[in-house]
């Protein structure tokens, strides 16, 4: 009688959050979002919002809730929000806080994007479908208009006197990692006053803070900001206990052996050093498929788990895949990117698009879309990168929307059938000059993802790939095209090319239970 009463109870409540570790994180696939630009609570699609002018569009949280038929109709597991604190309040020429990366009162929440109830109501809305919920934490610095030698501290809550920070200086030489971390970001229209995170004051400061914020709005896991800023013994010195679930950090540059030593104080990182020959590989018919192929088998060598990073083709710091500015150099990281670059070509493409989301969810790690790249949205550098969702109508009828619903569909139907799927570290199996085969998954529960550069015009022929780990006679399907093909006598997967597009073969009787391929 008395189990009977206590489902009762249950029933009744919002789901419990359960504290999420880094091995509950590895088989979850994040759709990312601006909180601004998402949707509004008044689900309009057509509300203005020109990104290139920098302020406040007006999406919220309640507009999340209103679209999470829309993220989970691609196979997202998990959003990650930007942050959720009080910015700075002024217009400025650098724009307003929309992003929310200038906070001044880590206490109290940004009411452009709701209510504290709003973001509750979000978490739960987030755990009743098996979601959950990142948020995006900045503890590297607050926010300030107006330049670093003329900062009121006493408008901050709780770092409200200049004892708190390191002494006014500007980051000159991102090569120099003692300034990265004791210099100050931003510029004379807007600094970042930088925390002295070596102090124990504001480690225990932001050590209570986060534990706070965990439990308030039952978050599931962080992204933090500004890592490379911020000396890696803080994160030990209590900051990961204290918030107790996955952490995942930015730190934003291509160089493997400055970025692998992180994942010693932190979960993992989103994946730079995978990003630049992501992009070098597909970006154009031209591209480098060796550097993308050397790359994988480097970051497996070199990091301490590539399982745990983060995936991604494109972000709010870097422009969209298929505009047409280029990456930004891998050695300069992003806060000091200068605003003109020499001129691009565009990648109007598809197939090359579809390509790159099919290695950022196929690959190791866990899947990072930028809302909107299901859109093929095209914006440039920082503000233009930063496009409203709504405009696009929420069109879940996009040659994106149906490629990334279909590879987080068989993604997670292996990690379903199988959960070491997680843990086999993916390899690549075959490169030519235009195409990259991988494979990820203990034989008979494997996936092998076929990528090529050739683009929208590439010809119709089928690839004869082995090394596949599957054997004659199998049944494998096609998932991208639902086609039933039969693994040779030679042990080798005809595969059917066509137009440049993405393919995934995957064993046919893995497919039971799933909506994937159903006649
Ligand atoms: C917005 O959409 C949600 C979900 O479909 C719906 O419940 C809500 O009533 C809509 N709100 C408005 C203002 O139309
Ligand atoms: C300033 O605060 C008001 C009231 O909270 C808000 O409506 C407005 O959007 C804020 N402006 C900026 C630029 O942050
Ligand atoms: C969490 O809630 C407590 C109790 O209302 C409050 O004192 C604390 O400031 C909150 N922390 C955060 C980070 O929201
Ligand atoms: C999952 O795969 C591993 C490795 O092949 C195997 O040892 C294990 O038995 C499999 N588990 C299930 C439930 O099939």
């Amino acid at each position: 009688m008395l189990s009977l009463g206590i489902l009762a109870v249950f029933v009744g409540m919002a789901s419990p959050a359960m504290a999420a570790s880094a091995a509950d994180w590895r088989s979850q696939s994040i759709y990312f979002m601006l909180t601004d630009r998402f949707a509004r609570t008044d689900n309009s699609t057509t509300a203005t919002c020109d990104a290139n002018m920098g302020n406040y569009c007006g999406g919220s949280w309640q507009g999340i809730i209103n679209h999470l038929d829309y993220i989970q109709g691609m196979g997202f597991t998990a959003i990650w929000i930007t942050p959720i604190t009080k910015q700075l309040n002024q217009s400025t020429s650098d724009g307003e806080a929309y992003h929310g990366y200038w906070q001044q009162d880590i206490y109290s929440i940004n009411e452009n994007y709701g209510t504290v109830e709003d973001l509750q109501a979000l978490s739960s809305a987030l755990h009743d479908r098996n979601m959950y919920l990142m948020v995006d934490v900045v503890t590297n610095h607050m926010g300030y208009a107006g330049s670093g030698d003329s900062v009121d501290y006493s408008v901050f809550n709780p770092f409200n006197s200049q004892d708190y920070f390191h002494p006014y200086c500007e980051i000159t030489d991102y090569s120099n990692l003692a300034m990265v971390e004791q210099c100050w970001e931003g510029d004379t229209i807007v600094s970042l006053p930088d925390l002295n995170t070596e102090s124990t004051e504001v480690q225990g400061i932001w050590n209570n803070w986060i534990s706070g914020l965990v439990s308030n709005y039952s978050v599931d896991g962080l992204r933090i900001d500004s890592v490379l800023e911020v000396q890696k013994d803080f994160w030990t010195a209590g900051f990961t206990e204290a918030a107790g679930v996955y952490t995942i950090g930015e730190v934003d540059n291509g160089d493997e052996s400055i970025v692998c030593p992180y994942q010693e104080v932190l979960d993992g990182f989103v994946n730079y050093p995978l990003y630049y020959p992501l992009l070098n590989a597909f970006k154009s018919t031209s591209g480098s498929i060796s550097g993308l192929y050397n790359m994988i088998n480097t970051l497996k060598d070199n990091c301490k788990d590539t399982t745990l990073m983060g995936t991604f083709a494109e972000n709010h710091d870097v422009p969209r895949f298929g505009s047409s500015v280029p990456p930004p150099p891998t050695s300069i990281p992003l806060h000091i990117i200068p605003l003109t670059y020499i001129p691009f070509r565009a990648t109007n493409d598809m197939s090359l698009a579809q390509n790159a989301a099919a290695f950022t969810i196929m690959s190791d790690g866990i899947p990072i879309i930028y809302a909107g790249q299901e859109q093929h949205y095209q914006g440039g550098n920082v503000p233009n990168n930063r496009e409203a969702v709504w405009l696009s109508g929420y069109n879940t009828d996009s040659e994106l929307y149906k490629l990334i619903s279909q590879a987080n569909a068989v993604r997670n139907q292996a990690i379903y059938r199988n959960s070491s799927y997680l843990t086999y570290k993916n390899y690549p199996i075959y490169q030519d000059d235009t195409t990259l085969a991988m494979r990820k998954g203990y034989d008979g529960t494997q996936t092998v993802t076929v990528l090529s550069n050739l683009g929208e015009g590439g010809s119709e022929y089928t690839l004869s790939l082995g090394n596949t780990g599957f054997n004659s006679g199998d049944s494998v399907t096609e998932i991208i095209t639902c086609t039933s093909l039969t693994v040779d006598d030679n042990s080798n997967v005809p595969v059917p090319m066509a137009s440049g597009a993405p393919r995934i073969i995957y064993p046919t009787s893995e497919l039971e239970g799933s909506v994937l391929c159903r006649s």
